[in-house]
């Protein structure tokens, strides 16, 4: 058996998490293979709406096993609040939740690492989430990191030698911090990891395959966030692509199957960096509000815009994309025109690729679609699909070689419609 990939295509926030609740059903494991807390992945249903942070998005699937690969970074306190937040909906995550032994652990030092880099990069900040994610993936390609495995063996001592270098490096900046009462609550949600199941992933997951047992890796963040190809240095620091989920599991690549790409019918990014087609007018109010464009990790306001098919084949290609899942078309139910950026225009030129360097000069080159001006929310058939809906379709799958499988028109569960 092959594993699938699901994964976004632009920056982030695509809506992956409900994707992945909605074909969780279909898979035995999902496993998440990069980032950590940084991520938010929103799952709607029986009225309920969670958000999830380094848990992956089938928990809630009783018969679906969830893994947290070595390729993640977890923070044991906004996890435990993740625990403790499901055991209020009833969901005992110890059930079906297995972690990996080689995922790093963020240490409240790693936050104030992020927080004091930040402040000191000024306006040139990356809008990181805070979370400690780049400190705590420094610290594991400098080979310096506490690992899920490390729980078990001198612990302490190894904790005290790591955060002994962060005050050093702390020493550095012009920050103020406390670590003291952050440092007891670490310790404490550490005694709730301790309460699930450390496991080798690389073997429990490749004997699942060969078992013909069926693995979808979730992805985090999205292409254009990959700290690689993205929009560098306003990126996050892990492989957000498809090889990403090679790393982040241990799965070889002839091991993988599908990959399904997930993107919005429009385009938003939280944080800093460039952003071609960016609204900086009431169209991008509109579909800020109407698609609630608030970040679901940090509440900041999503930067939004229209859809970037350059932006999207650059993502198509490195990730091989198979099948695309498009959500949030029911945010251009009021449009009469939609816009859709399929090349830029750099010094008088015409490209149809991303460019080194995206910055003011590119400026991207509009085709312009008629919108279906209808609700598209209680849709649950195709072919009550409104023409120019179907239009758009077909000019997107034309654009971008791949074919689409499934229209979201809504956050819940039920909101999806599988075209093909
Ligand atoms: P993720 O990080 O890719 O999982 O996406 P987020 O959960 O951060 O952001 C997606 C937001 O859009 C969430 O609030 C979802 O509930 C919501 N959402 C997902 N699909 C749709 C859709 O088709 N239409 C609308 N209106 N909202 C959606
Ligand atoms: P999901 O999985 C959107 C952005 C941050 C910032 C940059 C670096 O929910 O799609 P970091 O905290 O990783 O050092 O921040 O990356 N970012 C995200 N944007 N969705 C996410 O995750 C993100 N995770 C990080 O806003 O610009
Ligand atoms: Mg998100």
């Amino acid at each position: 058996m092959k594993m699938d990939i699901l994964l976004g295509l632009q920056w982030g926030d695509e809506g992956k998490g409900k994707v992945v609740d909605v074909l969780s059903p279909s898979y035995d494991v999902i496993a998440r293979f990069q980032g950590g807390p940084n991520a938010g992945h929103t799952l709607e249903f029986n009225n309920i709406k969670h958000i999830l942070h380094n848990i992956p998005s089938g928990i809630f699937r009783k018969d679906t096993m969830n893994i947290i690969g070595n390729g993640v970074v977890l923070d044991p306190i906004i996890f435990k609040k993740e625990i403790d937040s499901l055991h209020k909906l009833n969901v005992d995550a110890t059930r079906n939740l297995l972690i990996s032994k080689k995922a790093h652990l963020i240490l409240p030092s790693h936050r104030i690492l992020d927080a004091a880099s930040e402040k000191s990069k000024g306006a040139g900040k990356i809008g990181s989430t805070l979370k400690g994610i780049s400190p705590t993936y420094m610290d594991k390609t400098g080979r310096n990191g506490l690992r899920i495995g490390d729980i078990t063996i001198h612990f302490r001592e190894k904790y005290d030698a790591l955060v002994a270098k962060h005050k050093k490096l702390l020493q550095i900046y012009d920050f103020d911090y406390d670590i003291k009462e952050t440092e007891t609550e670490w310790f404490e949600a550490i005694n709730t990891l301790k309460k699930f199941k450390f496991i080798d992933s690389e073997y429990v997951i490749n004997d699942l395959l060969n078992k013909g047992k069926k693995i979808l890796a979730e992805g985090a963040q999205g292409t254009l966030l990959d700290i690689d190809f993205g929009s560098y240095p306003f990126v996050t620091s892990s492989n957000t692509i498809s090889a990403g989920a090679c790393i982040g599991l241990g799965v070889p690549p002839s091991k993988i199957g599908k990959v399904i790409g997930v993107f919005k019918a429009y385009c938003t990014r939280v944080g800093s960096g460039p952003f071609p087609t960016e609204l900086f007018d009431d169209t991008g109010d509109d579909l800020r509000l109407t698609g609630q464009e608030f970040g679901s990790t940090t509440g900041r306001p999503r930067r939004c815009g229209w859809i970037d098919l350059v932006a999207l084949r650059y993502s198509i290609m490195l990730n091989g994309v198979t099948q695309l899942v498009m959500t949030k078309a029911d945010v251009l139910d009021n449009f009469d025109t939609i816009y859709a950026a399929t090349a830029y225009k750099v010094n008088g030129k015409i490209i149809r690729c991303l460019p080194y360097q995206l910055d003011k000069n590119t400026i991207p080159v509009y085709k312009k679609i008629k919108g279906w001006k209808c609700k598209l929310t209680d849709i649950r058939r195709n072919k009550d699909f409104p023409k120019e809906l179907v239009n758009y379709i077909s000019f997107l799958e034309k654009e971008l070689e791949v074919p689409v499988h499934y229209i979201s028109v809504g956050p819940d569960r039920n909101q999806i419609i599988k075209v093909k």
